[in-house]
């Protein structure tokens, strides 16, 4: 059974209220109920976990070598920021799929640029949940093949 992890950086624990116009009416709560959904179609574990803190995503990344066959994030505004995520979840060497709630590259010239995408063999946004959905098929697609 392939096993899945799924990183949720920071303010993501405030979906549902955080800018609904842009990210939509679902808490995280659902989100990880759409997931769990889409790994038990595919005999997929899924582990689903969510972090304001830098330190503590790349500690999650580094440790999901030996536990994980991929790993799926929405790295949040860290995306735009972070050459400490992008070099953690380099050095898994595992699948690795990129997530986004909205289409960064339409917003704000900030969001453009994307320290996830270089590392990444999947790139899924702008669907809101879906984005999810997709990439774990994705990455299920990547990992049977
Ligand atoms: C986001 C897009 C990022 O630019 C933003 O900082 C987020 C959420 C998304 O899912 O659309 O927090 O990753």
């Amino acid at each position: 059974m392939a096993s899945i992890l799924i990183i949720n950086g920071p303010n993501l624990n405030m979906l549902g209220t955080r800018e609904p116009e842009i990210y939509g009416h679902d808490t995280l709560a659902d989100i990880e109920n759409h997931c769990r959904e889409a790994g038990s179609k595919l005999e997929a574990d899924i582990d689903f976990r969510q972090s304001n803190h830098e330190g503590e995503i790349i500690e999650w990344i580094q440790g999901a070598r030996e536990k994980f066959d991929a790993i799926g994030i929405n790295a949040a505004g860290y995306t735009h920021t972070s050459v400490a995520i992008h070099d953690a979840l380099k050095l898994t060497g595992l699948p690795i799929a990129e997530i986004h709630l909205s289409e960064p590259k339409e917003r704000e010239a900030f969001r453009h640029y994307s320290f996830i995408e270089p590392v990444a063999s999947v790139h899924v946004s702008g669907k809101g949940k879906n984005s999810y959905s997709e990439a774990i098929q994705q990455l299920h697609d990547i990992l049977k093949s």
